[in-house]
This record gives C-alpha cells, sequence and structure tokens, in this order.
C-alpha cells in the first residue's frame, strides 16, 4: 500500500523524499513538501468525477473533495465500497465542497466592468464551517487519522481554527488553536469554543502564532494542520477542480483569490501543474492574488518594491535573501501587518515559495487593494444574494483593478474565489451605516 505516493521537498537542489506515512511538514533542510503521485490518471475519470454528482448514497460522492479522490490519492484508495472509503477517508458526512460551485453574479460583473457571462464567482463560504478551509482540513485530517495523530494543532486568524476544531470534534481529536489576541472576527472565535477546541490566545498576531503553534507542536508531539502541511495543500486542490468542471475542464484566462498564508495560491498552482501535464486542460489560466495594502508581502516582492528587485521562483532558484532581508526590515522598522480584513493579516506567508512556483507556472500577477475597495467587493457580493466576508472581498476589486489597468482584458473569462461567508457581523452594519460608502444602504426612521 502507499507505494504510489510519497512525499518530496520542493526546492531543487534538495528534492528529498520521505514516505507518505512522515508527519514532516518541512524536509531536514527546512524547505516545504509537497505529495507526489507516480501514476498518470486516465482523463476518463472526468466522466466519473460527473457521475458521481448522483451520490448513490455514498458521501465521498456528494463530497466536493472526496468525489475527486482518485487526484489526491495519497491513501491508494481504488474502491467505490462506501466502508472501504470510510476506513480511511474523513468527512463531514459529505458537506466539505458539496455546495460550492462558480455562480455568475450580474451586479459584481457591472461593478467590475465585465460581461456576466465573463465572470464567475465560487462561494467557499458555503462549507460546513463557513470557508475555503475545509476543503483542505479533510485531507489533512485524513492524514492525521492514516499516520494515527490525534492531537490537532493549528494557528489561526480564525477560519482555519473554526474547521480544524469541527473536524476535530468529529473525529474525537484534541484540538489546540493558536490564535492572535483580541484580533479575530467574534463569529470565527465563537466556532472554536463552541466545537471544543483549546484556545490559546497569543499575545502578537499570526505570524506569532504560527511559530509558537509550531514550536509546541514539535515540543508536545501535535499535528499542525495550518497550509505549511502538504496535504491542506491536496485538499484544496479541489476548488479548482470543481471551478474547472463546472467550465466543462476548458481554463478560464483567469483565477483570482485574496492572498494570506498563500496556501491557496500553491495549490490552485499545483493543481494547474498536474492537470496541464497529464492533458486534462490544454491552456494555463494565470493566476492573480490580490493581498491587502496593509498586509502585502507577497506584492512587495513580487513587483519589485523592496529593493528593487522581483522575486521569482526563477526555476527553482529564488532569492531567498532578498526574502530574509525583508522580514529584518520589516522588524526593525517594527512593520507589523494591518488590515481590518484580518484574516489576511499576515506579513510572513509560509507557502511563499510554493506560491512564487505557482505564479511562474501561470505567468501570474499580485497586486494590493485597499481596505475601502475590499468594502465595496464584500457589500456587491451581497447584493447579488451571496454572502462573503471582507477578506474574499478582495476578489471584487482585485478584479475590478486589473481591469482598469487592462490587465484582464473585458472578454477575458475570469474565476474568483470567494473564500468565506461573513462572521463578523459589525462589518456590513458598519459598512451601511456610512452614507459615503458605495453601495451603503443606511436605514430610515
Ligand atoms: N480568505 C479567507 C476567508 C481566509 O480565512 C484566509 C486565511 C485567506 C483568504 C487567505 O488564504 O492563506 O490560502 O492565502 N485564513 C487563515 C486562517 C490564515 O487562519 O483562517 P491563504
Amino acid at each position: 500500500m502507499q507505494k504510489n505516493t510519497y512525499l518530496k521537498c520542493i526546492d531543487v537542489h534538495c528534492g528529498l523524499e520521505y514516505s507518505i506515512f512522515s508527519t514532516r511538514i518541512e524536509c531536514e533542510k527546512g524547505h516545504l513538501l509537497d505529495v507526489k503521485y507516480t501514476q498518470k490518471p486516465s482523463e476518463s475519470l472526468k466522466e466519473r468525477f460527473l457521475s458521481r454528482r448522483n451520490p448513490e448514497g455514498s458521501i465521498f460522492n456528494e463530497s466536493g473533495v472526496w468525489r475527486f479522490r482518485e487526484l489526491l490519492n495519497f491513501c491508494q484508495i481504488d474502491t467505490e465500497s462506501i466502508e472501504d472509503c470510510a476506513s480511511s477517508l474523513v468527512s463531514l458526512d459529505g458537506a466539505e465542497g458539496r455546495q460550492s460551485k462558480p455562480y455568475h453574479m450580474s451586479k459584481v460583473a457591472d461593478f467590475v466592468n465585465l460581461l456576466v457571462e465573463g465572470l464567475w464567482l465560487q462561494p467557499e463560504g458555503y462549507n460546513p464551517s463557513g470557508s475555503f478551509k475545509d476543503n483542505g482540513m479533510a485531507a489533512a485530517i485524513t492524514h492525521a487519522k492514516l499516520v494515527n495523530e490525534k492531537k490537532i494543532v493549528c494557528a489561526s486568524t480564525g477560519n482555519t481554527s473554526a474547521s480544524a476544531a469541527m473536524y476535530a470534534a468529529n473525529e474525537g481529536m484534541e484540538c489546540f488553536v493558536y490564535i492572535p489576541s483580541g484580533q479575530i472576527a467574534p463569529g470565527k472565535l465563537s466556532q472554536a469554543y463552541q466545537f471544543g477546541a483549546q484556545l490559546i490566545e497569543v499575545d502578537g498576531n499570526f505570524d506569532d502564532c504560527l511559530a509558537k503553534s509550531l514550536e509546541d507542536a514539535k515540543k508536545f508531539a501535535g499535528y499542525t494542520v495550518n497550509s505549511i502541511n502538504p496535504f491542506r495543500i491536496e485538499g484544496q486542490k479541489t476548488i479548482s477542480y470543481r471551478s474547472l468542471e463546472h467550465l466543462n475542464w476548458k481554463a478560464p484566462d483567469w483565477i483570482i483569490y485574496p492572498g494570506g498564508a498563500l496556501g491557496n495560491t500553491s495549490s490552485c498552482g499545483k493543481s494547474l501543474m498536474e492537470l496541464y501535464e497529464w492533458g486534462w486542460i490544454k491552456k494555463i489560466p494565470r493566476i492573480a492574488v490580490i493581498n491587502s495594502e496593509g498586509a502585502s508581502t507577497l506584492s512587495d516582492l513580487y513587483n519589485g518594491k523592496f529593493e528593487g528587485d522581483e522575486l521569482r521562483w526563477n526555476k527553482g532558484n529564488p532569492n531567498y535573501e532578498l526574502i530574509k532581508r525583508y522580514y529584518a526590515d520589516l522588524d526593525s522598522k517594527g512593520i507589523k501587518p494591518k488590515t481590518k480584513a484580518t484574516a489576511i493579516q499576515i506579513g510572513r506567508p509560509i507557502n511563499i515559495l510554493k506560491a512564487l512556483r505557482a505564479l511562474e507556472f501561470t505567468n501570474g500577477v499580485v497586486i494590493t487593494v485597499s481596505d475601502n475597495e475590499m468594502l465595496d467587493g464584500m457589500a456587491v457580493v451581497g447584493l447579488n444574494g451571496f454572502d462573503c466576508e471582507m477578506a474574499s472581498g478582495a476578489v471584487p476589486s482585485g478584479i475590478k483593478k486589473l481591469i482598469k489597468e487592462q490587465v484582464i482584458k473585458k472578454d477575458d473569462i475570469v474565476v474568483g474565489i470567494l473564500t468565506g461567508r461573513q462572521k463578523d457581523a459589525m462589518l456590513p452594519v458598519d459598512y451601511h451605516n456610512n452614507p459615503e460608502n458605495r453601495f451603503a444602504r443606511p436605514p430610515k426612521n
């Protein structure tokens, strides 16, 4: 078993390999790891995935993650038997990814200045814990189960912790979540309590929480489920599978994500690299990452705003020193990430190298948007009858900006991922009570 899948370091000069049963999140030299598969999946699986939309009583067909299980088959499942799937795969009764697919949204299309047929938005907030994290968590907790780990650990700006706690509670695992004290949305905080996680409040930001949680996970033998975990990335590949399937596997011109720790950028990139290599897609969509102006590490480095050098994957030879100097500069100036979109208030994106690899493969772009732009983006999604949180509002506002700059062309096909639903109830209330906001509809008396 498991001979067709293994872990491999992403550094082209290192390339260390490990068994799939390893709980390593980095190679022994500290580089990120990929899950690799030796076999090329048959393209006839496209039909099978579609037929599973009639789930025939299997929660693993209902699940928008496990419906694609052959493409993240680190458990080496080659059966349709529900019992066999259930002995390996972890699912919230088939609910992860079940409701997420891309939709047209006419008011958002007007706002960004695209034809309604050209714009697809995929609300990942309609996952059981309310964000895209459930896609990755289903896979990470499945791996935890495979290697018999029972103590789940994560740092979070709120959505990872909600998802981890929900899965851990369902699987009877312990869950420890490190959160930046006073800096996460109340709706997210309450989920961690509700699902019985042990909170560890850190006096600092998300970056401090991640550093502390990784250190503690080593000390106390915890299993880390942040997106540094390569199995999280495998689960999140299904976000693009669902978009592409909906478009009959005809690749769009663009896929747009908000950028935080850059797990999504990395997983989207990996999914496209694999699909292209297998010949399942003929064209490579370009990825656009939208950073907040107040937490713009990737944008600063990618666009040469620091020391004038544009940071690139450079075929596996990125300028590591530039990244180190950037972080040292932030520290010496006491600069901390600052945005009202707390989900993406992240200064040290742990997946930056995998994200650079994805951007190189897809000829991607990175831009920033302001808090007000994200709030407008969030509000206009609401006017189409869909829910999303402020960080996801970066997607419409980022698309709008890229169209204005003529990077995205007016007849391009664009897929935007709305990463989470609203868990900060006062944000829309405050937004609509300020008549100066573009879409505000203040109450009357
Ligand atoms: N959107 C939402 C709603 C998020 O919760 C996050 C990250 C992101 C975007 C950024 O995604 O890290 O893949 O670039 N939230 C994490 C958390 C950090 O702890 O919930 P990314």
